[in-house]
């Protein structure tokens, strides 16, 4: 799965910039649009909040996949479920009580994704991320697009690949930060299933192409779970 992130894209045609990576002729587009929310306190930079989610997803129909940079996210992530966001991402480091804040987010009607920082380990986690249906392994620290990617952390991506391929986990396993033509292979082979990328796609000229680049690189390297595939367009659970 690909997942584009409109923190590259121009923020003033957000609309237009969705059109760009969705579903076009002989292409089969983006599988979620990644939507980075910064609050300048968890992150020390500022995005943008729940009124533009609500403005998005009256302008596509590419599911959303909500990354919460932000302090506080027990108070404000169901908001983003409620309001019909696919996938709510919160961080472990900020969320006070991760497991509940799941369950709210399922309740919601989304799925509730769980993200680490390159700097967290995974190990103390693994019994909250039974509550999960997406873990979102950052490659770069979050907060900035165009970053250098950090391969150190494709360990974490491997022990989760191997917890979710032994059925100790049940989720998807997904990369943000630094992904491009350059670095989507090694990520793919060490077992993610959907990739963020924010610079390498909109800074393209062309970025419904460079979606379908990534997808095709990593399809090449990497592996492929049945469950993943059918999830992709949205309507099935894991
Ligand atoms: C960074 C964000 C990323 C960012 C990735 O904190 O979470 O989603 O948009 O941008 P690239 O792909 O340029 O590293
Ligand atoms: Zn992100």
């Amino acid at each position: 799965m690909i997942a584009p992130s409109i923190l590259s894209a121009d923020f003033a045609r957000l609309a237009e910039e969705a059109a760009a990576v969705a579903r076009g002729e002989g292409r089969p587009g983006s599988d979620w649009l990644h939507v980075d929310v910064m609050d300048g306190h968890f992150v020390p930079n500022l995005t943008l909040g729940l009124p533009v989610v609500r403005s998005l997803l009256a302008a596509t129909d590419i599911p959303l996949d909500c990354h919460l940079m932000i302090e506080d996210p027990d108070r404000w992530a169901v908001g983003y479920a409620e309001a019909g966001a696919h996938n709510v991402t919160v961080h472990v480091e900020a969320a006070a009580d991760p497991v509940r804040l799941a369950k709210d987010i399922r309740a919601a009607g989304a799925r509730a994704g769980l993200s680490i920082k390159p700097g967290t380990p995974l190990e103390p986690y693994l019994d909250v991320l039974r509550h999960y249906d997406t873990l979102l392994v950052m490659s770069v620290e979050p907060g900035f697009g165009g970053q250098s990617f950090i391969p150190d952390v494709l360990d974490k991506v491997r022990t989760a690949r191997r917890l979710v391929d032994t059925g100790h986990l049940k989720l998807l396993v997904e990369i943000d930060g630094g992904i491009n033509a350059d670095t989507i292979a090694a990520a793919a082979e060490a077992g993610v299933d959907c990739f963020v990328a924010g610079s390498a796609v909109y800074d393209a000229d062309d970025p419904g192409r460079a979606v379908e680049r990534l997808r095709q690189a990593a399809l090449a390297a990497g592996h492929r779970s049945e469950w993943t595939a059918a999830d992709a367009d949205g309507t099935s659970s894991p």
